[in-house]
């Protein structure tokens, strides 16, 4: 532990020096705009702003760890969807076609090229993938239960006291399999239950899909999230097929405070 604590702290403050020198170099205004690390350390030069490195080690741990494993595992949990579901695959595969405008001469495409067609029109374009990340994030949320600790003593309500010191868990695993909220079909992977009729994705009321929390705590990265995954999940379905490597193993989830695949997904990727 101690060990794994110091490799953290090493890199982390490593990334605090380099932008450190980089502000001092390069001045706060061009920096200022550029990451959220570089306005912190413009904050840090104010007089009594309380902000030290220890703190922005505690800044940069919390996004690493917030925009990391969530955003890979839910990546991972997708592509086990796009195996298990086949005509849900070719289906984005022909919504990323269509999106992003290619001439027939310019469909030879190299992959390192391709993202200059993920233009900001043609990713929100992409409705029926934006409906199955969401899908995937409704049966294997990448935060399947989340702690709260009371505060002060309240009442929910619903009646229920809780006291100074409870904890308390509100679980978006088991509240996306609900029947009472899904209907019959809550254990179906079906991502066109968030279209409406003309194909554009409808979003539900946080508080029913707490994937990303819910209140004025909710996830600061969705927006950046979604298009993360969009761009990776587009640009792979557009150059591979994937299959399941052994179609005969259903995987399985792995306990920790993100929902991870046991063993990792291992696939088989074939040129489209
Ligand atoms: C599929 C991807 C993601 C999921 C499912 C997700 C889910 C969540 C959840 C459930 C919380 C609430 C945690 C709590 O307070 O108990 C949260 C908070 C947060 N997330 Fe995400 N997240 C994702 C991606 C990201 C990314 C990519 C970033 C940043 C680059 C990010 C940044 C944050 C931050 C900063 C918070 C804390 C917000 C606050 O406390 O006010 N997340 N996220």
């Amino acid at each position: 532990m101690k060990k794994n604590i110091q490799l953290l702290d090493d890199f982390v403050y490593a990334v605090i020096s380099r932008k450190t020198k980089q502000l001092a170099e390069q001045g706060q205004d061009f920096l200022e705009k550029e990451d959220i690390l570089s306005r912190f350390l413009v904050e840090k030069e104010k007089p009594y702003s309380g902000i030290d490195n220890k703190y922005l080690r505690d800044i940069i741990l919390n996004f690493m760890i917030a925009g990391r494993d969530t955003t890979a595992g839910t990546l991972s949990w997708f592509f086990y969807m796009m195996c298990k579901h086949p005509h849900v695959q070719d289906k984005i595969a022909r919504e990323v076609q269509t999106a992003i405008k290619m001439q027939e001469d310019e469909r030879k495409v190299k992959i390192d090229d391709f993202g200059d067609y993920l233009t900001e029109e043609a990713i929100n374009d992409m409705q029926y993938l934006h409906a199955a990340l969401t899908e995937t994030l409704r049966l294997y949320p990448a935060v399947p239960l989340d702690p709260k600790y009371c505060f002060s003593d309240d009442t929910l309500p619903d009646g229920s006291d809780v006291n100074k010191g409870d904890q308390v868990f509100y679980q978006p695993y088991p509240m996306g399999r609900m029947k009472y909220l899904w209907g019959d079909d809550a254990e179906i992977f079906r991502p066109e239950r968030w279209l409406n009729s003309d194909g554009i994705f409808v979003p539900e009321s946080p508080f029913k899909f707490p994937a990303f929390q819910a209140g004025p705590r909710i996830c600061l990265g969705k927006e950046f999230a979604y298009r993360q995954m969009k761009i990776m999940a587009a640009t792979l379905l557009y150059f591979f097929v994937f299959q399941l490597w052994d179609s005969s193993r259903d995987v399985k989830s792995r306990a920790m405070s993100t929902l991870q695949i046991e063993g990792g997904l291992h696939l088989c990727a074939l040129h489209r």
